[in-house]
């Protein structure tokens, strides 16, 4: 393995992600929520919502999409990025399906953490 290989982690099973619902992730630089699509896809994001922080966890899934539950912002899925006329963009992490068990991307996790620890200090 190179430096430049991501490090996946396994996650969970995708059964164990209600179809149109969440799982949360939680992680040292904040909880991850994993979102999984009517057709199976999933997706990682920051659960936080770009706009006041709401938790997208608790949002509502519809196609690649999830509506945050405090004031109706509608997030991408593949982007991280609020719908128009809405601005703003939730982290995303890369995530990898194979055999039917989800990996993140341990890379991003890791990246997400230096940037986290550098704006703090
Ligand atoms: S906190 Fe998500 S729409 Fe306001």
């Amino acid at each position: 393995m190179t430096l430049s290989e991501p490090i996946w982690l396994h996650v969970c099973d995708v059964d164990e992600i209600p179809r149109l619902g969440t799982r949360v992730l939680p992680h040292p630089t904040g909880d991850i929520a994993l979102f999984r699509t009517e057709s199976d896809n999933v997706f990682a994001l920051r659960d936080k919502c770009p706009h006041k922080g709401g938790a997208l966890s608790q949002g509502i899934v519809h196609g690649e999409k999830v509506t945050c539950p405090l004031h109706a912002w509608n997030i991408d899925l593949n982007t991280g990025e609020a719908c128009a006329p809405d601005v703003g963009c939730a982290q995303r992490f890369a995530v990898r399906i194979d055999a039917g068990e989800v990996y993140l991307s341990l890379d991003d996790a890791a990246r997400a953490g230096a940037a986290e620890a550098a704006a703090a200090a």
